[in-house]
């Protein structure tokens, strides 16, 4: 038995035995009423503070952050339990250079184990934030993350076994931002003009705390939420001058899809993922599944001074949970306050991102995404198997180049991520993607009853990491599983 397997066994959370598994009864998916209703645009966009590192030291940049529980209004009128990365919600944003190492020093002052992971890092494993790998309340792990990767909007939630889902939802997520000299080279948008947009949907008890309705109809669904908030607001508003702005925007929900769209107007995607876009590409809507990002420029100098513009989100379902027709179908408002100067430009390369060829692949592996009937329970599986830290389902060699098909036999659509590489995206259901999808990735929503192949190459790292469903009461219930990076001479 694996020290890992013992450990699991020791802290009774092993996937799939049930022991952190709510009761069967079916409560409804809203608990009921749904959340206090909140009037729209009231609050201005909250940005996250940048965290300036402790201290530095040759090539290497020193955080220090500790988790812990804090209460906030959010609901007007009424305070909210959160649990944040330095106590704040979102936690503060990291900003990073390629090339340059960045050591974070997480110190758990919650009363529950937590892994923290690095959403899109090509990070050695024992920095990765297995799920396995938990730090105990009380305890710290210094994560190394060597950043040695094209630059990117990257994100950093937890990830501990079983309860990733509650625990993202109570607040533990940020952004982690990567730039390089090339990228500051580009004539885009920048520092104020720069906006990291963190998109969450949340349903609220009347006393304004946090309602996560964990239970088997949530579990096959995920949790969704009647509220919409972006950077831990609710459908906040924001106001821009008439120029062109870039907002990075990421889908942090548990298991919301978004559809992007403006009240009047359109974006220019710059980038995806794993960074920008060989080049722009005009988009009129844009799918968000949840973890994927999407780097856009909306340019407000057509609009004049006093207009409005909504991002909407197409796939919102009106009134439901009993709040107004727009709490889930309007994510936020950009308010056109003042004429401003622009000196920035879209230009039509980015960075150059070389397609590869199926052909250049060593192998093809194959995964089934479905449900199964585990002791009486209706679980998430892939290749029929839940979640088990003592198995892998694939073994890649280091450089090796294998193409991996997802193919869902549910009718739910699966957002699968891999842990420590880019891909790029082969088709989905045999389709090449659009250009908007052509840049590199780490989530790809595998459409139900379809299928998508991504194809990747696994340097550098060797070693144990998870691949998963991004729905996160999907991963936790345990459409997650391993594989291993091994080096073979
Ligand atoms: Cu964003 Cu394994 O997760
Ligand atoms: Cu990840
Ligand atoms: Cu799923």
């Amino acid at each position: 038995m694996s020290s890992k397997r013992r450990d699991v066994l020791k802290l009774g959370l092993l996937s799939g035995v049930g022991l952190a598994w709510p009761s069967p009864a079916r409560a409804s998916h809203d608990g009921g009423s749904g959340s206090p209703p909140v009037t729209p645009f009231q609050r201005p966009l909250p940005i996250p503070p940048v965290l300036a590192p402790a201290r530095s030291a040759g090539t290497t940049d020193y955080y220090e952050i500790t988790m812990r529980q804090a209460q906030v209004e959010i609901v007007p009128g009424k305070l909210t339990t959160i649990w944040g990365y330095n106590g704040i919600y979102p936690g503060p944003t990291l900003k990073v250079r390629s090339g340059r190492h960045a050591v974070v020093s997480q110190t758990n002052h919650l009363n529950e184990s937590i892994s923290v992971h690095l959403h899109g890092g090509h990070t050695p494993p024992d920095s990765d934030g297995h799920p396995m790998d938990l730090v105990a309340p009380g305890a710290s792990k210094d994560y190394d993350y060597p950043n040695n990767q094209i630059p990117a909007t990257l994100w950093y939630h937890d990830h501990a076994v079983d309860v990733t889902g509650r625990h993202v939802y109570m607040g533990l997520a940020g952004f982690y931002l990567m730039s390089d000299a090339y990228e500051d080279a580009l004539p885009l948008p920048k520092g104020v003009n720069d906006v990291p947009l963190l998109i969450q949907d949340r349903l609220f008890n009347s006393d304004g705390s946090f309602n996560y309705p964990l239970n088997d109809d949530t579990i096959d669904s995920g949790v969704l939420g009647d509220r919409l908030l972006v950077n831990g607001a609710i459908q906040p508003y924001f106001q821009v001058g008439r120029r062109k702005v870039r907002f990075r925007i990421v889908n942090g929900s548990n298991a919301r899809v978004y559809k992007l769209a403006l009240s009047s107007g359109g974006f220019i995607q710059i980038g995806s993922d794993g960074g920008l876009l060989s080049a722009p590409v005009s988009r009129t809507s844009i799918s968000l599944a949840p973890a994927e990002r999407v780097d856009v420029v909306i340019d407000f100098s057509p609009y004049s001074l006093g207009t409005s513009v909504v991002l909407k989100n197409q796939n919102g379902d009106g009134g439901f949970g009993g709040g107004s027709s727009s709490a889930t179908t309007d994510i936020m408002r950009f308010d056109v306050v003042r004429n401003e100067a622009d000196n920035s430009a879209i230009p039509s390369t980015l960075r150059t991102v070389t397609r590869m060829s199926a052909s250049s692949a060593a192998r093809t592996r194959e995964f089934s995404l479905g449900r199964a009937f585990i002791n009486g329970r209706r679980v998430w599986v892939i290749n029929g198997e839940l979640f088990d830290p003592s198995r892998f389902q694939a073994t890649p060699r280091l450089n090796d180049i294998e193409i991996w098909k997802f193919r869902n036999d549910s009718g739910e659509a699966h957002p699968m991520h891999i842990h420590d590489i880019e891909f790029q995206i082969l088709d989905v259901n045999g389709r090449v993607p659009a250009a908007g999808d052509k840049g590199w990735k780490d989530t790809v929503l595998v459409p139900a009853f379809g299928s998508a192949r991504v194809i990747s190459k696994f340097t550098d790292n060797t070693g144990v990491y998870v691949f998963h469903c991004h729905k996160l009461e999907h991963e936790d219930h345990a459409m997650m599983a391993q594989f291993e990076v091994i080096w073979t001479p």
